[in-house]
Formats: C-alpha cells, sequence, structure tokens
C-alpha cells in the first residue's frame, strides 16, 4: 500500500496540469501536518505510560512512525537538516551547535555563544536555532539548550597580539625600537586629531581591525573585537573609561582592556605609539605586533 501510495502520488504530481501537482503536494502537506501531530502526541503518551517499545515492536505501529520519521533517529536526522542552513551563519559568529537529541517535538542542542561569559550571545544564537527549527519543523515543539562542557567556546580568546593581563596598554615611545624587536613595523592608523577625547575610531590596518580609543586625552589600541569573538567594538558606547561592547552590552576597562561586568577574557592590547601627527599600530609581519 505505501508502494502504491508513492506512485500515485508521483503520477498525479507530475499531472501535466501543474495546478493539480500543486493540490495534491497540498492535500499530502495537510495530511502530513494532521497526523504528524496526532502521531506526535501518541508516542509521548505512549512513553509516559512506558509503552513506546512495546508499540514500536508492533511492525505495522513501527511503519507508521518511520513514515513519519518519528522515531529518535528520523526526528534527529530530520532537525540535522533544517539545522544545516543555519551552522554556518552559528560558525560564522564563533559560536557552536551539536544536536543531542530529537524526539517527540523536543530538539536538544548543545550551544556555546561566541564570547567568553557573554550570555547575549548564546541567547541570539539560541534565538536563530529556535527560528529555523520553528519554520521548518511542522511539528517542533521545544528547544532545549544543554550546558557546554567547560571550556567550550572559550577558545577563541586568545588571538595573537594578546598580552597576559597583567600588561597595561599606552604609549611606547618610538625610540625604544631598536633592534631588540627587529621584526617590528609601526604602522599608521591615524592621526590624533581623528581619535579625540571621548571617542573610538575603528581602522583596518592590512586586514586586522583596529580600534582606537581616547580616555581623557590617553590612547589605546586594542584589536577590534569583542574578547573570542569576531564582533567590531568600534560602535560601542564610552562610559568615562569603561567601554559598553554594542552586541551585548558586556564592559571593558579601557585602561587595561580587561572586564568589568564579569570575569572573562580581555580585550587584545595592541602597541601604540605617536609620532607627530600619526599614530602608529605596532605590527609584526603585517599582523599586531
Ligand atoms: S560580543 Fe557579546 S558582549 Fe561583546
Amino acid at each position: 500500500a505505501a508502494a502504491r501510495l508513492v506512485d500515485l502520488t508521483t503520477t498525479l504530481a507530475e499531472h501535466p496540469d501543474p495546478a493539480v501537482g500543486g493540490q495534491v503536494a497540498e492535500v499530502l502537506r495537510s495530511v502530513d501536518v494532521l497526523h504528524r501531530a496526532g502521531l506526535r502526541r501518541l508516542g509521548k503518551l505512549l512513553r509516559k505510560a512506558g509503552l513506546e517499545r512495546r508499540a514500536l515492536e508492533d511492525p505495522e505501529v513501527a511503519l507508521l512512525f518511520e513514515l513519519y520519521e518519528l522515531t529518535d533517529e528520523g526526528e534527529r536526522a530530520r532537525a540535522a537538516a533544517v539545522l544545516a542552513d543555519v551552522i554556518p551563519y552559528i560558525e560564522s559568529h564563533g559560536g557552536r551547535l551539536t544536536i543531542v537529541a530529537a524526539e517527540w517535538g523536543d530538539v536538544t542542542v548543545r550551544l556555546s555563544g561566541a564570547c567568553a561569559g557573554c550570555q547575549g550571545s548564546t541567547a541570539t544564537l539560541r534565538h536563530v536555532v529556535e527560528g529555523a527549527l520553528r519554520e521548518g519543523l511542522p511539528d517542533f515543539d521545544r528547544l532545549i539548550v544543554e550546558p557546554s562542557p567547560a571550556g567550550h567556546g572559550h577558545d577563541h580568546g586568545h588571538g595573537r597580539g594578546q598580552v597576559p593581563e597583567a600588561a597595561t596598554p599606552g604609549f611606547v615611545p618610538l625610540a625604544s625600537i631598536g633592534p631588540r624587536t627587529p621584526r617590528i613595523s609601526w604602522v599608521r592608523a591615524a592621526s590624533p586629531a581623528e581619535v579625540p577625547p571621548g571617542t573610538l575610531l575603528g581602522v583596518d590596518l592590512h586586514g586586522v581591525p583596529v580600534l582606537l580609543a581616547n580616555v581623557e586625552g590617553e590612547l589605546y589600541a586594542y584589536e577590534d573585537r569583542c574578547a573570542g569573538t569576531p564582533f567590531p567594538l568600534a560602535d560601542g558606547r564610552l562610559d568615562g573609561d569603561a567601554l559598553v561592547c554594542p552586541w551585548h552590552g558586556c564592559r571593558y576597562d579601557l585602561r587595561t582592556g580587561r572586564r568589568r561586568d564579569t570575569e572573562g577574557a580581555p580585550l587584545a592590547i595592541l602597541p601604540i605609539a605617536i609620532a607627530g601627527a600619526d599614530i602608529r599600530i605596532g605590527m609584526v609581519e603585517g599582523r599586531p605586533g
């Protein structure tokens, strides 16, 4: 009967009158939505009553659940297919997604946000995943997000150019650049007039995003990304000597680059020097020094 159903559907879907094919597809979709919702509820009730395994031992019941991909494997595969589209987006924002389980409309994932200690980032990614599941799975019910194992998602925070937390950014006299640091070159980033007190400026230096900040007349330079993420900070808000991230609101001490609101990775400090009308950034082989 199942094979005959497939034959008939294929024949009708390929009917010369495209309207017929469209209507057949609509009938099938409606039947699917109706049956799937009822079967899913039935499956949940069977599980609650401890009868799920017994019911699935019956070949006809098992066939029905398999046809609707309501077995754990089937649901997981459907969830994976739907989420395949959003995984590149999540990864491009430094996040990671693992599907742990999918059963009876509940999809369980492990989701790590882009930045260490940044709940906002994970919330954004969660929103994206939930939206995709709601749109792609007609019987989607609930998204369950499991906590990531410790340390997961924190491995983006140690980029090149970052220095130990104890270091303090500030002016580096050009005279101090001698044979000790032969590979460093100082690249002009802007003029001091372009970064007046109380402002931020984002510049691109050979593909490296650099954030310049002027706190009460003192200039500081960092890689322009919220620690452990690719999100730029140049549109952030200055609050005295604190920088508020425009994405999820975390706060950094602009004099040290350290987090103020919570524990977390600091900003990546860059060497900065002022020479006349030039603000220069120390680069090693084209990368921040
Ligand atoms: S990107 Fe999340 S707080 Fe900055």
